[in-house]
């Protein structure tokens, strides 16, 4: 049986950024640049997304190319069966990502449909309703419960046909209302203040705790340490080129991010909004704007802001069903369709805890103390913490090793010269060998070791 193949380069790079951009660019980063301090977050953001994740993308693309399997298989197809716990990891990581980002992906297309209405006002009582208090409840739970059948609906239709034709169609639109958006920010009073904020940098403000945030969040935003690429790369024709294709992927993510950020920190300071809101930040500080906007176009621009970010989400959400699924169906020969609602069942019962870990439940919203925190995280919290910050930075050191020292990179620039005849012996090559080889095992294992000691144990070396 055929395993679907991306209908060309284009195809791939589009379903790639597709996965790479979503709530991490337009949610998260927003709110990590505010807590990081603005641009010194920017910066180190950057670095490791250009130094030490791009060499990981390209493996991880070559691992997938090169062997036509999921995350778990592509390692036993090398010969290296007991590598393929990088794999396994990869997909407990997807599924455990999938369980909560489903969860804020149903916030956000809520908010869509607040904005159609013109309840601008939902923006001053967020907490009540990712709490899930009165009537929230209902419709919070179903957003989510129509997010995840969606993503279900577009992996079981397959490559081509489901997950690259939502990303083609969706990218472009997300790109043009955030630029529209970005124009009419820089318009407002104090908006100067947000963009000093976001790109001059205060040195004084990096400490360890924004040096790893920025980190797992260069793994996530890049989607990135969790096999995600391996098995879209297994897609990918043998005569498309690796390097091209990684690099528009990651300047597709990181130019989005950019300009999410551009976007919404003049609104932020125009606001008066603390820009340490935190995880709450676009669904407060967004709806203010919209409002002021007068009832038509706030409604308009509101609403279609927050079905874009849905989609930008979907697109995420389609990847990181796929790990699994692709691992269920190629190495337990299971068919698509029930691999896609057998798995997504899974991961919406495991998401269960995190939708009520935001006041719901009290259980769940204070559930677990560790790491020298000065209260008890939620749900949700911890399962980031492990999902996010370990296991991606963790997948992503152990991809390096295992390219470096297991696979060798003679058999990655052959994979990568298929595509791309220049690429043996040119300085491309020796740099991304110098990456893998030195530069990522070594930076990615103090850093990981750091992250695990302080983030679990509170204990802080640096
Ligand atoms: N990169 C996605 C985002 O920034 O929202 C999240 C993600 C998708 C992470 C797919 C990992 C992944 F495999």
């Amino acid at each position: 049986m055929s395993r679907g193949n991306f209908s060309n380069k284009l195809g791939f790079i589009m379903a790639a950024a597709g996965s790479a951009v979503g709530l991490g660019n337009i949610w998260k980063f927003p709110y990590e640049v505010g807590i990081g301090g603005g641009a010194a977050f920017l910066l180190m953001y950057l670095a490791f997304c250009f130094i030490l994740c791009f060499p990981v993308m390209v493996a991880e693309i070559s691992i997938g190319r090169k062997t036509q399997r999921n995350a778990v298989g592509a390692f036993r197809a090398l010969g290296f069966a007991k590598w393929s716990i990088i794999g396994k990891m990869g997909v407990a990581s997807g599924v455990l990502i999938l369980s909560f980002y489903n969860v804020v992906a149903g916030w956000a297309f809520g908010y869509f449909i607040e904005m159609l209405f013109g309840n601008f006002d939902i923006s001053n009582h967020f907490g009540e309703y990712i709490g899930l208090e009165g009537t929230h409840a209902i419709k919070v739970v179903g957003y989510t419960i129509i997010f995840m059948i969606s993503t279900s609906m577009i992996v079981s239709k397959g490559i081509s046909g489901g997950i690259e034709k939502a990303a083609r169609t969706l990218m472009p639109l997300l790109v043009i209302i955030i630029v529209s958006l970005i124009l009419y920010s820089l318009t407002l009073p104090n908006a100067m203040k947000g963009i000093e904020f976001y790109l001059v940098p205060d040195f004084s403000k990096i400490n360890f705790e924004v040096v790893y945030t920025a980190l797992s969040h260069a793994f996530f935003s890049l989607s990135l340490g969790m096999g995600a690429l391996i098995t879209y790369g297994s897609y990918v024709s043998k005569q498309d080129n690796i390097l091209s294709s990684a690099a528009l992927i990651t300047l597709a993510d990181v130019g989005i991010a950019f300009i999410a950020g551009l976007m919404i920190f003049p609104f932020v300071f125009s606001q008066n909004i603390d820009p340490q809101e935190g995880p709450g930040l676009v669904f407060v500080a967004l709806p203010k704007v919209f409002a002021s906007l007068g009832a038509f176009w706030g409604q308009a621009i509101g609403s279609l802001f927050f079905l874009l970010l849905s989609f930008a989400a979907l697109t995420s959400t389609v990847s990181l069903l796929e790990v699994p699924v692709s691992y269920v169906v190629d190495e337990h020969k299971m068919n698509r369709t029930k691999a896609v609602w057998l798995t997504s069942l899974v991961i919406f019962i495991i998401g269960i805890p995190s939708l009520l870990s935001q006041g719901a439940s009290n259980f769940f919203t204070s559930f677990i103390w560790y790491g020298g925190a000065d209260k008890a995280k939620d749900f949700l919290t911890l399962v980031e913490d492990i999902g996010i910050n370990t296991f991606l930075p963790l997948g992503g050191l152990l991809t390096s090793i295992f390219t470096a020292y297991v696979w060798k990179t003679k058999n990655l620039s052959e994979e990568i010269a298929q595509g791309n005849s220049k690429y043996n012996g040119s300085l491309l090559m020796k740099l991304i060998d110098t990456a893998i080889v030195y530069i990522c095992p070594v930076v990615l294992s103090g850093l990981f070791i750091l992250i695990v000691l302080s983030k679990f144990f509170g204990i802080h070396i640096v």
